[in-house]
């Protein structure tokens, strides 16, 4: 099969991946009903489209803090990438620079942040988890900043993670020859080997800090020059807080899924969202996002850009670096003619006047 969107590339990762690797990657919380709204959300949200416009030389080129890209779409972190392929995050790292755009790397990487960014041709920003070793967590900040990062991602609704019923029945470990190589100077990459379910969740018990609150926040951006963004936002009363708390940014963002089901979609928290930041900072949303449509709505709502995670993994099982490249390209062309139709020509004049 040669794929033409993205969910020809889930179907190819489907056949490539064994089956925890799969679930792993596919999975959402319990009944995934937010996992299903996230995508379901935005088929339910009409274009009212403009004509006779000139849409004769268009961009999707767009600004995210600060950097310059090929499309408002950037990478989101996921965890354990050489479960997809033996080139894992270097593969996904060259692909998003290639492709003109940004990576965003998870802690969880099965490769170092300094081989990442040896292998990287754009930006990329790191994702932090905040392990109870508060030393070893200064470290991965430390070792972000020295490699060359732009910006820290902290991550905030996953201190405990969300039970995933298909790795509780896999039990799902991480393969001979893999582990969290960021935190293999800690002494902290390997998962618990005596847990009765997902093994990602005895880990993540074992290692993340539950007393993390808004004074973390603080703490973080006390430590480290780079501008800090919080990911996993639905509330807007919350992202008043990062706002107060000195966040560059927030994603709006329900860990595609995974953590709370029956969350909301991230596409219907957005509005409050934006009306809460108000300008002030700047607001990315990921989730559910399959289709350049989609990447316009959130645009319309008052996105900056979008992040996509399991599209990227889908391409990065099916065809490595190439995969990936290919599935930002596609989403990207999607997005220009998603754009053309709608009679804008730039991501600028996308505004919430298109949505019915
Ligand atoms: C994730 N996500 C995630 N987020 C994060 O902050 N750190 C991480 O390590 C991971 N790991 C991870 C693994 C896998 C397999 C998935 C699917 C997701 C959440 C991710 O950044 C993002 O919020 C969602 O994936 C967005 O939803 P879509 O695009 O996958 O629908
Ligand atoms: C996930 C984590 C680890 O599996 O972020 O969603």
């Amino acid at each position: 099969m040669d794929p033409i969107n993205l969910y020809d590339y889930e179907a190819l990762a489907r056949e490539k991946l064994t089956s925890m690797a799969h679930d792993y990657y596919a999975s959402g919380a319990h009944d995934e009903i937010t996992l299903r709204e996230n995508h379901a959300a935005y088929d339910r949200i009409r274009l009212r489209y403009r004509v006779l416009r000139d849409i004769s030389r268009r961009t999707t080129r767009a600004t995210v803090l600060g950097h310059s890209l090929n499309m408002p779409v950037i990478v989101a972190p996921t965890a354990f990438q050489k479960l997809a392929h033996p080139d894992g995050e270097a593969a996904t790292a060259r692909a998003a620079g290639n492709a003109g755009t940004l990576m965003i790397l998870s802690t969880l990487s099965t490769t170092s942040i300094e081989d990442v960014m040896a292998a990287a041709t754009g930006p990329v920003w790191f994702q932090l988890y905040v392990y109870k070793d508060r030393e070893a967590t200064k470290a991965l900040v430390q070792r972000a900043e020295a490699a060359g990062c732009s910006a820290l991602v902290l991550t905030v609704d996953a201190q405990i993670l969300g039970r995933r019923e298909r790795d509780v029945r896999n039990r799902f470990q991480l393969p001979p020859g893999l582990s969290v190589m960021n935190l293999m100077p800690a002494g902290q990459e390997a998962f618990p080997q005596d847990a009765q379910g997902s093994g990602a969740a005895a880990y993540v018990i074992s290692q993340f800090d539950q007393t993390l609150s808004w004074k973390d926040v603080t703490w973080l951006c006390g430590l480290t020059k780079l501008p800090v963004l919080l990911k996993g936002i639905v509330h807007p009363d919350d992202a008043r807080l990062a706002v107060e708390h000195g966040a560059a940014g927030v994603f709006v963002s329900n860990h595609g899924g995974r953590q709370l089901d029956t969350a909301p979609a991230t596409i219907e928290a957005l509005p409050e969202i934006v009306a809460a930041v108000d300008g002030r900072i700047e607001v990315l949303v990921d989730g559910g996002i399959r289709r350049g449509t989609d990447v316009v709505k959130a645009l319309a709502y008052g996105a900056q850009a979008v992040a996509v995670g399991r599209p990227v993994l889908w391409g990065l099982a099916a065809g490595g670096q190439r995969g990936v490249e290919h599935v930002l390209e596609l989403l990207r062309a999607e997005v220009d003619l998603a754009m053309g139709l709608c009679g804008c020509a730039s991501v600028g004049e996308i505004d919430e006047d298109i949505l019915l």
